[in-house]
């Protein structure tokens, strides 16, 4: 017993602003999620791995652009005790490429397929779909430069999020290309010519950067912006002969795969790292609001070589899955958290159900023990609850006769079954 004198009541403690507890039944869709992920991007070869969620700043800073909105006002830095600079990863590419060139995994095979699932971190204004701290799947394709693989990571994507069980007609993919360096600096030039008659019309922040980097003022999300945007020209006038082979290729190869997207000109996407294809997908399904981009992504053929490595083409994109969660949201939750749940009356009763429930969980099955030894009414009810389809009653005229009753939920129809049988019994009847 503590002998501290009771004080003050404590302050309620609250999560950091912006960052969100992900709690059940969240939480145990996430599971599925991942499982589903795991099992899916296994079967189109690709490989899981885990980088640190700490990187030093300078990593971000050179891959993503020091002009982003990402590097100059979203991301977490701070000194470590050495005194060097780290940064919680806003994203999860720049880590994935210094692990490639790290391990020189170029040596190792010519193409690598990877993926990750963690939290990232940016300092934005939260909103519903939009956190301090979120959860990213990420795929990453390197040393690949044919569009083949930028058609086929889409129609993965979609494959996924079908398989989760979004409807199709809810998913809008959007595709761009950016051209590379050879075709870019034309596009930015004819860019800007169209840009600087409309400066006064800009927001502050495309105000103050558009002449470092006219393609921000695409991707800005102002009223204001957005509409001159519109009018703009795009980079379609301006790819030279290979990067129109590519996008041709990519439009071709999206054909082929039945692939429905939409061309839209604005998308840049917010990070410098891109070149020809961007892609991202938009949902109208569940609670997403505004926040209804559920995935982005596109190559960045230099950013490989840029960190250090050897030239590298490379693709990827990556999903964020609290905004899946929300997408998902309107749909029937998933499988019960207990197939069979043992309801008991007396201390015979539960010493009997333990090793009953151990048997059941080593044969596969989801089950759940009552230990509060509440009424029979209030146990049923929570059996209910928890979505079971089959009870063992265990009655203190059960435990005397050396039955056990099985309850079919969906029929209340209900059996006597030995103690010695009823776990093969529920076992069959649960996979009938
Ligand atoms: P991104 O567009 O910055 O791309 O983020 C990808 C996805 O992460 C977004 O579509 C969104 O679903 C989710 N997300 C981003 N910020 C937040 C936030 N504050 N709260 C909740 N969800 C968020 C990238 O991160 C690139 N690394 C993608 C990529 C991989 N490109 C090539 N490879």
């Amino acid at each position: 017993m503590s002998t501290r004198a009771p004080g003050p009541r404590a302050e309620r403690l609250q999560a950091v602003k912006g960052m969100v507890d992900l709690l059940p039944p969240d939480s145990r869709r996430l599971v599925e999620i991942e499982r589903v992920c795991h099992d899916l991007l296994g079967r189109y070869g690709y490989a899981l791995v885990e980088t640190p969620t700490v990187e030093y700043t300078p990593l971000f800073a050179r891959s993503i652009g020091e002009e982003t909105d990402i590097v100059e006002k979203e991301m977490y830095t701070f000194e470590d005790r050495d005194g060097r600079s780290l940064t919680l990863r806003p994203e999860g590419t720049a880590g994935v490429v210094r692990a490639y060139n790290e391990h020189a995994i170029h040596g190792i095979e010519p193409v690598t397929l990877w993926y990750y699932l963690g939290p990232m971190f940016r300092h934005e204004r939260g909103q519903r779909g939009r956190y301090r701290q979120f959860h990213q799947l990420g795929v990453e394709a390197l040393g690949v430069a044919e569009p083949g693989i930028d058609a086929e990571m889409m129609a993965m994507l979609l494959a996924l999020l079908a398989q989760l069980g979004l409807a199709r007609d809810a998913m809008e993919l959007h595709i761009n290309t950016l051209g590379c360096s050879v075709c870019r600096p034309s596009f930015r030039a004819a860019l800007l010519r169209f840009l600087e008659p409309h400066e006064p019309e800009l927001c502050e922040d495309c105000q103050r950067r558009f002449r470092q980097n006219p393609l921000r003022v695409l991707d800005c999300k102002e009223e204001g912006c957005r509409r001159i945007a519109g009018e703009a020209p795009t980079t379609l006038d301006h790819l030279c002969p290979a990067c129109r082979t590519h996008w041709e290729g990519l439009l071709g190869d999206l054909g082929t795969l039945e692939v429905p997207c939409e061309v839209d000109h604005r998308l840049v996407r917010g990070l410098d790292y891109y070149n020809r294809t961007t892609f991202e997908l938009l949902c109208t399904a569940g609670s997403l609001g505004a926040q209804n981009t559920l995935a982005g992504g596109g190559r960045y053929d230099g950013l490989v070589e840029l960190l250090g490595g050897p030239p590298t083409p490379a693709v990827g994109f990556a999903m964020g899955l609290e905004r899946l969660l929300l997408a998902l949201g309107d749909l029937p939750p998933l499988a019960p958290r207990a197939e069979v749940c043992l309801v008991t009356q007396g201390a015979e009763a539960r010493r009997l159900a333990l090793p009953l429930a151990r048997e059941l969980r080593a044969r596969g099955v989801r089950a759940d023990v009552d230990h509060r030894g509440t009424s029979l009414k209030s146990q049923m009810k929570r059996a209910d609850r928890l979505g079971c389809a089959i009870v063992l009653l265990l009655g203190e005229s059960e435990v005397t006769r050396g039955v056990v009753g099985l309850r079919r939920m969906a029929t209340s129809e209900q059996e006597e079954i030995p103690l010695a049988e009823v776990v093969g019994r529920a076992v069959e009847r649960l996979r009938r």
